[in-house]
Order: structure tokens, then sequence, then C-alpha cells
């Protein structure tokens, strides 16, 4: 039976590597995003057209959540994982953050993943059989478990989501859903790597860069991850935050 996912901020980054990474191991992928799909090459691949959707969606925003999930019934009665990747960075030190800011990064970065698991779990259930539970994988941060001057506030939010993915571990468990995080260092994607982006200079954040591994992680170390907790591998793993950083936050390194 072919497997079905709903990918939040599937249009870029490890959202797009995690679509991408579904559909070539015969997964339906469902990808929201306030972007566009990419349709050039370094979209998800032609030959999976038939497999793979994009909604225009703000995970912030319940009407707009709700208007995809109606699509997304139209056409698959169950979802058996839900991956929760939309996250914005806005960066500053905490007296000189724009309050706008923190209700963007508060209302993308907690509440939109809430909102989607919200609408998703009436989905998840019928998805869900005994020994094969369904999914939900959120993509949290290392800053939320070790923050950085000049992202405060983002990693609040990450440490916040971290918090409420266990709790939902656990109110889920009886329906036969595992809920899971994963906390990534830095990753080589358009939120970091991009020059018009929040990560600009003048803001006191840096990126944690090379880790003890020797290199910045990419996309596809973090799908890797996620995969494991979509497998079978992992079926009696729910609550965890494991993070993905090359060992960044083991120990304080004067390298
Ligand atoms: N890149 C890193 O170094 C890093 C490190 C740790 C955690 N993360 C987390 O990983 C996740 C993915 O980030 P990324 O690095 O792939 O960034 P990215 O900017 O490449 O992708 C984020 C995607 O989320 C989408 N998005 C933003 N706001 C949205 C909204 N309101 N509704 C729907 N979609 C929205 C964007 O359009 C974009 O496609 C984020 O939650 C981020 O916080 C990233």
């Amino acid at each position: 039976m072919t497997r079905t996912a709903v990918v939040t901020g599937g249009a870029s980054g490890i959202g797009l590597q995690i679509v991408k990474r579904l559909l070539a191991d015969g997964w339906r992928a469902w990808s929201l995003d306030i972007s566009p799909a990419l349709s050039d090459s370094t979209g998800p691949s032609s030959e999976h057209a038939e497999m793979f959707n994009h909604l225009a969606c703000d995970v912030s925003d319940a009407a707009s959540v709700q208007a995809a999930f109606e699509q997304i019934e139209n056409q698959s009665e169950r979802i058996d994982a839900l991956i929760c990747s939309a996250g914005v960075l806005r960066t500053g030190r905490l007296m000189d953050q724009l309050p706008e800011h923190i209700d963007m990064m508060m209302d993308v970065n907690i509440k939109g993943p809430w909102l989607v698991t919200r609408r998703a779990v009436p989905l998840l259930k019928k998805g869900s059989i005994p020994r094969q539970p369904a999914r939900v994988v959120f993509i949290g941060s290392i800053s939320g478990i070790r923050p950085k001057v000049g992202s405060g506030f983002y990693a609040a939010s990450k440490a916040a989501l971290h918090v409420l993915a266990g709790v939902l571990a656990v109110e889920l468990a009886d329906a036969g859903i595992l809920v899971n995080t994963v906390a990534p260092g830095s990753v080589a994607t358009p939120m970091l790597s991009d020059p018009s982006g929040p990560a600009g200079a003048g803001t006191g954040f840096q990126p944690s860069g090379m880790s003890p591994l020797g290199r910045i992680a990419e996309p596809d170390d973090v799908a890797d991850v996620v995969l494991f907790f979509l497998g079978e591998s992992s079926r009696y793993v729910t609550g965890t935050v494991l993070p993905v950083d090359g060992g960044t936050r083991a120990a304080f390194s004067s390298k």
C-alpha cells in the first residue's frame, strides 16, 4: 500500500529534501508551503509528478491550514506521516528584536506545527494500524537546547516546540501516533545561506558553522534521520528530541 506524507515547508531546504527522499522511496507526498514549489531541476523530479502535490498554505493561519487539508482529504482518506519543517528565523539581540518578528517566529514555529498537527490527527489515526503507528516529526533546532546570542527568540520558539512535541507524544500515544523531534545544528539551506535572508551581519547571530565532524550539515543529513523516524526501526520511539548537529552541542571546544 502506498504511504502518504504531508510535509510543511516542502518548497525549500530541509523540507524539500524530505519530499524528494519520500518520493524516491515510493511515498505520495503533499508539500504545504507559502512559497511556490520549485519547478526547475532542484525541485522534485518530474518522474514523481503523479505522487507529488504542492499546496499554497500559511501554516500559521488556521483557515489556510483548513483549506489545504480539505484538498488533501479529497484525494487521500488517510495519511501515514506528518513532517513539520516550515520555520522562520529572525535574528537580533533580545533588546533589539522587533515585536513583529517575534510574533512571526511564534506563529510559524510553534502555532504552525500545532495547527497542522491538530488538523492532521484524524487522518493520521486512519493511517495508524497495530505495529505500524502513524508518525509526526517536527524539525526543531539545536538552538532550542543550546541557545545562541543573536537568536534568543528563535531559540525560545524551538525550545517551546520541543516541549510541545513531548506532550503531544504522550497525548497521542493511545491513538497510535508517534511524535519525535529532529534538532539540527547549522544546515546549508537558504535559511542560512541566502544573502538577502535574515541571518545577516550586525545581529550578533553566528551560525554554528563547522561541527566537530568537520563540516556543516547538508539537508540530506537531516532527511536521513527523519526517514528513520518514519520507518519500522523506530516503532517504539516517541517523545524524543534527537540532535543532528555533528556533535556541536556535546561539549564546549576551544577549536
Ligand atoms: N538551516 C538550518 O541551519 C536549520 C537549523 C536548525 C533548524 N532548522 C529548521 O529547519 C526547518 C527548515 O528550515 P530550512 O533550513 O530548510 O529553511 P528554508 O528557509 O530553506 O525552508 C523553510 C520553508 O518554510 C517555508 N515557510 C516559512 N513560513 C511559512 C509559513 N508561514 N507557512 C508555510 N511555509 C512557510 C518557507 O517558504 C520555506 O520553504 C525550519 O523549521 C528551521 O527552523 C534549520
